[in-house]
């Protein structure tokens, strides 16, 4: 319940502040949720990188060690405060990243199969398309007075 009351406090606040130039929908955030978020975006794509560099080199075993430390295993790692924060559409969509990424290391390794894995990780880096193309954070001042629901503040409103 907790989850479905954040979800529409965030798409209320997003209506009302959305920028006019950027048309994706707005994620408030503090600075720490946002540090959270794109620190793991990082990852997700000096991992990406080094994927690349294994897959070129054929090396299926350094393939399957790089996308397996994107897998779900990353997304375990201190992400519970997000996932009241974060609307549930954006979540499942990071979860399917993660997932994806733990079958191309499943892959690598039964397949051994290069092309394979490159198709595999051309198909899933959409859903880091399509994630960016739908979304911006923008970062909730703490002093603010908005009603935006924080899962640190609960009784401030
Ligand atoms: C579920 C949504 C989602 C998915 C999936 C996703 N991203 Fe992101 N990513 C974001 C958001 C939101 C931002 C911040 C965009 C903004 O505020 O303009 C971001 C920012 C980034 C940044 C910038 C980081 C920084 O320090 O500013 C990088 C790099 C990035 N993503 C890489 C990736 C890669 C690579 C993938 C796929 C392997 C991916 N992302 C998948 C949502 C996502």
């Amino acid at each position: 319940m907790k989850n479905i009351f954040a979800i529409a406090l965030i798409f209320v606040t997003a209506a009302a502040t959305a920028d006019d130039i950027d048309k994706r929908q707005v994620l408030h955030l503090t600075e720490l949720q946002r540090d959270h978020v794109l620190t793991e975006m990082r990852a997700l794509l000096s991992g990406t990188q080094k994927i690349l560099e294994a897959l070129y080199k054929e090396d299926m075993t350094a393939i399957a060690a790089h996308a397996r430390s994107l897998g779900m295993g990353m997304a375990h790692k201190g992400e519970d405060h997000l996932k009241s924060v974060l609307p549930r559409e954006f979540m499942q969509l990071g979860m399917s990243v993660h997932k994806a990424f733990d079958e191309i290391a499943a892959d690598a390794e039964a397949l051994k199969d290069s092309r394979y894995t490159l198709r595999q990780l051309s198909e899933s880096m959409k859903n880091c398309v399509a994630c960016h193309e739908s979304y911006q954070i923008h970062v909730e001042k703490p002093s603010a007075t908005r009603r935006t629901y924080s899962p640190d503040h609960p009784h401030h409103h």
